[in-house]
């Protein structure tokens, strides 16, 4: 079987591979990183989005040969090394953006990613970036109220839900 390496979270990685192997297995099943999720086998839930380059990714859409010489950041490099959250982990918590937990990876990955984009988005930009993300728990209500405080601005106007 080939090899593949990249960077994932800022550290090298490398694993002997099939041809047809997604970058989330690579991830989830060679690395061990399994807080990036797979909840669909339709590419429409986002909850394996990572980052490529840079770019939000679904990972279950991408081989992993593909992630050759990539730096790929997931959400286990989000916080800092002493368990400090990210800001937007952090917004999330704060704010109750998460219920079950499973979609949040990659919608902190991707509120990340769009952060990038745009610092200070307008409450519709942020709903139609988190288009390709899909909870069935918050209603995104919350969600879309985390990552605009993440972006540090006064959601207090935003009613809680
Ligand atoms: S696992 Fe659902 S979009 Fe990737
Ligand atoms: S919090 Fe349960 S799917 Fe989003």
């Amino acid at each position: 079987m080939p090899e593949v390496k990249m960077t994932v979270n800022g550290k090298p990685a490398s694993g002997q591979i099939e041809g047809r192997t997604l970058l989330v297995e690579f991830l989830r099943e060679n690395l061990g990183l399994t807080g990036t999720h797979v909840g669909c086998d339709t590419s429409q839930c986002g909850a394996c989005v990572v980052h490529v380059d840079g770019r939000a990714v679904k990972a279950c859409t991408m081989f992993a040969a593909e992630a050759e010489g990539a730096e790929v950041k997931t959400i286990e490099g989000m916080a800092e090394a002493d368990g400090t959250l990210h800001p937007i982990q952090q917004a999330f918590q704060d704010h109750h953006g998460l219920q079950c937990g499973f979609c949040t990876p990659g919608m902190v990955m991707s509120a990340a990613a769009l952060l990038a984009e745009s610092p200070t988005p307008s409450e519709a930009e942020v709903r139609d970036y988190l288009e390709g993300n899909l909870c069935r728990c918050t209603g995104y209500h919350n969600i879309v109220k985390a990552i605009l405080a993440a972006s540090g601005q006064d959601v207090s106007r935003i009613a809680a839900e």
